[in-house]
């Protein structure tokens, strides 16, 4: 059999698959199925009213999961999907309290990647998948990673190799009179207000919850500390300790210091973000330090998760 049917065979026996996407690799149950939903609150130990997005393989299916759909829901839908974008809408009468964490909407996504998407094809129905990492914890952008997460409390992991995006999806509540944006990514405001030609709000601190915005979250265990560069040359000017730099500017440093120069654009940045400080979580250093990113648009998505895994974020 192959890896898809047995996945499938899987998720229809009420297990939980780790599915690779474009963004990060999620850990997957069958949305209509309350049991599976429930083993993935316990794999991540994750709060039982923190909503999951349920992942569909067509824009067909948006009317099972969803209503009163607007034409621009189906204007973003067309435009963005399959892609990184989830769209939070007025819940279908049946979508399971385990999914929309009680609340009445719901968030749906179509995943472009070429095995979550066979996946979903052959499956038919929708795939509930958080981001296959603990509560709290970096989101995995490999199948290594997710077996560093979850280990065998998955299943079964499906190897798409590593994730395109490297960090989660814009994710766009559109249950309400104005398009808000809940947790950036790395579709912008602007290509959604390019869109649905009205202006887009960001508000990261309203309910309905989104579980990003506690404050320590996508988080290593290591101390991480987010500084512009004078206050980086400050700091490793006193420090002696082992630390690691992710740098975007030019930095000299001295033997206790890994340097880590990032890449230039937010689109290589964003890809390599997530597997760089697993990788330096492991080192046993004191601290690892970030540089501050641009404040454009395109870094909103990235400066959102170093913020928060700085343990600066909001609540
Ligand atoms: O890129 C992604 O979005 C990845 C991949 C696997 O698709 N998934 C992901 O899932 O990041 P998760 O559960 O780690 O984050 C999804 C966020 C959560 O913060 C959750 O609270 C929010 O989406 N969310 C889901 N349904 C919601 C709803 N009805 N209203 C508000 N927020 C919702
Ligand atoms: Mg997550």
């Amino acid at each position: 059999m192959n890896n898809i049917l047995e996945a499938v065979e899987i998720l229809r026996k009420g297990g939980l698959v780790a599915i690779p996407t474009e963004t990060v690799y999620g850990l997957g149950a069958d949305a209509s199925n309350n049991e599976a939903l429930k083993k993935i609150f316990a794999a991540k130990n994750r709060p039982m009213d923190h909503p999951l997005i349920v992942h569909i393989g067509d824009v067909s299916q948006l009317k099972e999961w969803a209503q009163d759909i607007s034409p621009q829901v189906l204007e973003l839908a067309k435009c963005f999907w399959p892609g990184p974008l989830t769209l939070i809408l007025k819940k279908a009468s049946q979508v399971s309290d385990l999914v929309t964490g009680g609340q009445n909407t719901v968030g749906l996504r179509m995943p472009n990647h070429p095995v979550a998407l066979e996946l979903l094809r052959t499956f038919k129905g929708g795939i509930a998948a958080p981001s296959a990492n603990k509560f709290g914890r970096i989101s995995p952008t490999s199948a290594e990673a997710v077996r560093e997460e979850l280990g065998t409390a998955v299943d079964m992991i499906l190897d798409g190799g590593a994730c395109d995006v490297g960090v989660e999806s814009t994710i766009l509540d559109m249950s309400g009179n104005q398009p808000v944006i809940l947790r950036p990514g790395m579709i912008t405001k602007k290509q959604i207000e390019d869109i649905v030609k009205i202006p887009v709000l960001e508000k990261q601190k309203i309910s309905p919850r989104v579980s990003g915005s506690f404050e320590s979250h996508y988080a290593p265990q290591t101390k991480t500390l987010l500084l512009d560069k004078p206050a980086i040359e400050k700091y490793l000017a006193e420090e002696v300790k082992p630390v690691a730099v992710l740098a975007l500017s030019q930095f000299s440093v001295k033997d206790n210091v890994i340097l880590c120069r990032m890449p230039e654009d937010a689109k290589t940045y964003a890809h390599d973000l997530y597997q760089k400080l697993r990788e330096l979580d492991k080192k046993a250093l004191y601290a690892i330090i970030i540089e501050e990113v641009p404040s454009t648009e395109e870094w909103a998505g990235i400066s959102d998760r170093l913020i928060k895994a700085s343990g600066r974020g909001y609540k």
